[in-house]
C-alpha cells in the first residue's frame, strides 16, 4: 500500500484513479482560478512562531462546533458529486468522519441520498442546502433531512448564480458521465473506478432525481443551477428558509464580507462559514484566509465564525484557528483521499491533518486548541489589505 505522508500524496493517487471529468470538477476554480489558487497560497504568507521549553505534553484538539463535540475543529465540507469520485462516496466519507469524531456535511448535490447515507451510518450528520426558488422542494428536502436525523443545517448563501468553471464546460460534466469517444478512452484507464461503480445503484443525484420537478437535464449540474437557483435571494428569503428547519443549529456558508456577516447575525444564524466556495464562484474575490480576521473582529463575539477555503494541512487549520475561527472545513483534501483510496483515504486525509495540527500546535508552545490565539502567528501588517477608499 502507498505510504501517505501528506495531502499531496493522496492527490497524486486520486488523479490516476478517477475519471478526468470528476477530477477536474473538484480541482477547478471559476474563470482564471485566481481566488482558487490564492485560497491555498495566501496561507504561506502567515508564519508560525516557534517556541521552546514550553510544556508540550498532554495535548488536546477536542472542542465544539455549534455545540457538537468534535475531536478536532475540522469538519468535512459539503462537496457535490462525491459518489462519482468513488462508488457510494458519501457513505464512505460519512463513515470515515464518524470514526474520526468530526462532522460530515452531506451536499444536496450528493449522489447517495440523505436517506441512504442515514441508513448506512450510525451518527447524525449535517445537511447542506442551496437557496432554491421552489419552496415546496425546499420544504420537502429540509423535512427529509430532519427525518433522517441530520443535526445541523448548512445553507449555502453564495450560489445564486453559478461561476463558470471552464473545464466542466469542456468536459461536458454530467452525472453519470455521458459516453463519448473521449470519456470512453479515459474510463478505460480507470478500471478500478468503473468496476466499483458497476457495483452500486447510486449513480444519479439521489436528492434531486425523482424529487424535483421541471429539471430538464437531471444529470447536469449547470442546467439545474440555472433553472432552480434563486437569483433574487435576499435576507428575508434566507430567514424564510431558516424557518423551515427546526432540527438544530443553522450555519450560513459563503460569507466573505463584514457587512454580510453582520446581516447573518441580524438574521439569527447560529454560525457563519467564511468561504468563497473554494474559489468556484467570484473569481477575483479575496482568499478566505484574508477575509477571516476582519469578520472575526466584527462579529466573532456575536456568532460562531467558521472557516473554509484552501486548507491542505494541519498548519493551515492552526492558522485559521489562531485568527479566530471556531472551526474549519476541508473539501478538496478529503475528496482527494476518497478518490484515491475510498473510506481509508478519507481517514488518511483526516489523520494527516490531525497529526500536522497537533505537532504544529505543540511546536508553537500550546497544548490545547482553545489556547491557540493570534500570539502564535506572525501576520504581515497589510495581510488583509489596505484598500483605497471608494
Ligand atoms: C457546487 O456547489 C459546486 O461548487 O460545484
Amino acid at each position: 500500500m502507498a505510504v501517505i505522508t501528506n495531502i499531496d500524496d493522496l492527490k497524486r493517487i486520486y488523479r490516476r484513479r478517477v475519471p478526468k471529468m470528476f477530477y477536474d470538477y473538484a480541482e477547478s476554480g471559476s474563470w482564471t482560478e485566481q481566488t482558487f489558487r490564492e485560497n491555498s497560497s495566501d496561507f504561506s504568507q502567515i508564519y508560525l512562531r516557534q517556541r521552546i521549553a514550553k510544556d508540550m505534553s498532554n495535548r488536546t484538539l477536542a472542542t465544539q462546533m455549534v455545540g457538537h463535540d468534535v475531536s478536532m475543529p475540522v469538519a468535512l465540507a459539503p462537496v457535490g458529486l462525491t459518489g462519482m469520485q468513488s462508488a457510494d462516496g458519501e457513505i464512505k466519507a460519512a463513515r470515515a468522519a464518524e470514526k474520526a469524531g468530526v462532522p460530515f456535511t452531506l451536499s444536496t448535490m450528493s449522489v447517495c441520498s440523505i436517506e441512504e447515507v442515514a441508513r448506512k451510518t450510525t451518527r447524525p450528520f449535517w445537511f447542506q442546502v442551496y437557496t432554491l426558488k421552489d419552496d415546496d422542494f425546499m420544504r420537502r428536502l429540509i423535512a427529509r433531512a430532519k427525518k433522517a436525523g441530520c443535526s445541523a443545517l448548512v445553507i449555502t448563501v453564495d450560489l445564486q448564480v453559478l461561476g463558470q468553471r471552464h473545464k466542466d464546460v469542456r468536459n461536458g460534466l454530467s452525472t453519470p458521465p455521458k459516453l463519448t469517444p473521449k470519456s470512453i478512452l479515459d474510463l478505460s484507464t480507470k478500471w478500478r473506478w468503473g468496476l466499483e461503480m458497476l457495483g452500486t445503484r447510486n449513480r444519479f443525484f439521489g436528492n434531486i432525481v425523482g424529487h424535483a420537478d421541471g429539471v430538464s437535464d437531471p444529470g447536469s449540474l449547470a442546467s439545474w443551477t440555472a433553472e432552480a437557483f434563486d437569483p433574487a435571494l435576499d435576507w428575508t428569503r434566507i430567514r424564510h428558509l431558516m424557518d423551515m428547519w427546526d432540527g438544530g443549529p443553522v450555519i450560513l456558508k459563503g460569507i466573505l464580507d463584514v457587512e454580510d456577516a453582520k446581516a447573518a447575525v441580524a438574521v439569527g444564524a447560529d454560525a457563519i462559514v467564511v468561504s468563497n466556495h473554494g474559489g468556484r464562484q467570484l473569481d477575483g474575490a479575496l482568499s478566505s484566509i484574508r477575509a477571516l480576521r476582519p469578520i472575526v473582529d466584527a462579529v466573532g463575539d456575536k456568532i460562531e465564525v467558521h472557516f473554509d477555503g484552501g486548507i491542505r494541512s494541519g498548519q493551515d487549520v492552526l492558522k485559521a484557528m489562531a485568527l479566530g475561527a471556531k472551526g474549519t472545513y476541508i473539501g478538496r483534501a478529503w475528496t482527494y483521499g476518497l478518490g484515491a483510496m475510498g473510506q481509508k483515504g478519507v481517514t488518511a486525509a483526516l489523520e494527516v491533518i490531525r497529526k500536522e495540527l497537533d505537532v504544529s500546535m505543540a511546536l508553537c508552545g500550546r497544548r490545547d486548541i482553545h489556547e491557540v490565539d493570534r500570539d502564535i502567528l506572525l501576520v504581515p501588517e497589510d495581510f488583509e489589505g489596505r484598500w483605497a477608499a471608494n
